[in-house]
C-alpha cells in the first residue's frame, strides 16, 4: 500500500515534531528532506562544490548534530536556490515517497513539487517569534548556548529566501490543509495532524 503524507511550513514550525508522530502512529516511514540540503549544505562550508555534493550523498551524511547548527541551516537555504541541486535530490525523495507501506516527508516543496498527487499536505506555521523561540530552547537543551536574536535572524532571513527563490518556492499547495501551530502544544498540533490523515485513510 502507498500512502503519502506531504508535510511543508517554514523553519521550526514542528514539521519533524508532526511528521515523527505521524509516521510512529500510522507506521509510515519518516524522511526529513531537510537534512538533504543541510547535508549538501555542510559540505560546502567544506569547499566542495553544491551540486557535486547533492549527487554523491550518503546515507551516513544526514547524521550528526553538526548539521542542526544555524550556520549549516543558513548554507542549506543558500544551496537549496540552486535549481540543479535540488534536482539531484528529487529522485531519491519521490522513491521513498513511492515505498510501500506509508511515507511522511517534511520540507519545503513536498506538497507543490516533489510529491503533488500525495494524500495529504500539511502546511504547519507559526509565528516567527514562536518558531524562534522554541527553536533555541530546541538548540539550547542540546547545550548550543545561542542566543535568541541569532536563531530569530536565522529563521528569518531562510524563510526570506525560501519564500522569495524562483524554484520550489515556500508556499502552501492549493490543496494543502493549513495548521497554524502558534497556540497549539505539540501534543495538540500532533493529534489534529493524526486526525487528519485518519480522515484522509477513510
Ligand atoms: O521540523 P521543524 O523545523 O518545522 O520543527 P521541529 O523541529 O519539529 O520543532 C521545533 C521545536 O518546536 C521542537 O523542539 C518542538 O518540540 C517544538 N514544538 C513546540 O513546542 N510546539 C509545537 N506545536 C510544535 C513544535
Ligand atoms: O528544520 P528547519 O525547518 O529549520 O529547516 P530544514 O527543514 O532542515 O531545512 C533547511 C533548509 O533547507 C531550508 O531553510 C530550505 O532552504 C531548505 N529546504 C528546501 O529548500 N526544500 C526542502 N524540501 C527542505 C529544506
Amino acid at each position: 500500500m502507498m500512502f503519502t503524507v506531504a508535510i511543508d511550513g517554514p523553519a521550526a514550525a514542528g514539521k519533524g515534531t508532526i511528521s515523527k508522530a505521524v509516521a510512529a502512529h500510522f507506521g509510515f516511514a519518516h524522511l526529513d528532506t531537510g537534512l538533504l540540503y543541510r547535508a549538501v549544505g555542510a559540505k560546502v562550508l567544506h569547499g566542495v562544490d553544491p551540486l557535486e555534493a547533492a549527487q554523491t550523498l550518503e546515507p551516513i551524511d544526514l547524521e550528526g548534530d553538526h548539521l542542526r547548527t544555524p550556520e549549516v541551516a543558513q548554507a542549506a537555504s543558500k544551496v537549496a536556490v540552486d535549481p540543479d541541486v535540488r534536482a539531484a535530490l528529487v529522485a531519491f525523495q519521490r522513491q521513498f515517497a513511492a515505498r510501500d507501506g506509508g511515507a511522511v516527508l517534511d520540507g519545503r516543496d513536498i506538497g507543490t513539487v516533489i510529491c503533488t498527487g500525495a494524500d495529504v499536505k500539511l502546511f504547519v506555521t507559526a509565528s516567527a517569534q514562536t518558531r524562534a523561540r522554541r527553536r533555541l530552547d530546541e538548540l539550547n537543551a542540546k547545550g548550543m548556548g545561542l542566543e535568541f536574536a541569532d536563531v530569530l535572524a536565522d529563521v528569518e532571513a531562510r524563510d526570506a529566501r525560501d519564500r522569495d527563490r524562483e524554484t520550489a518556492p515556500l508556499k502552501p499547495a492549493q490543496d494543502a490543509v493549513l495548521l497554524d501551530t502558534s497556540d497549539l502544544s505539540a501534543q495538540a498540533a500532533i493529534a489534529r495532524a493524526i486526525a487528519i490523515v485518519a480522515a484522509a485513510r477513510g
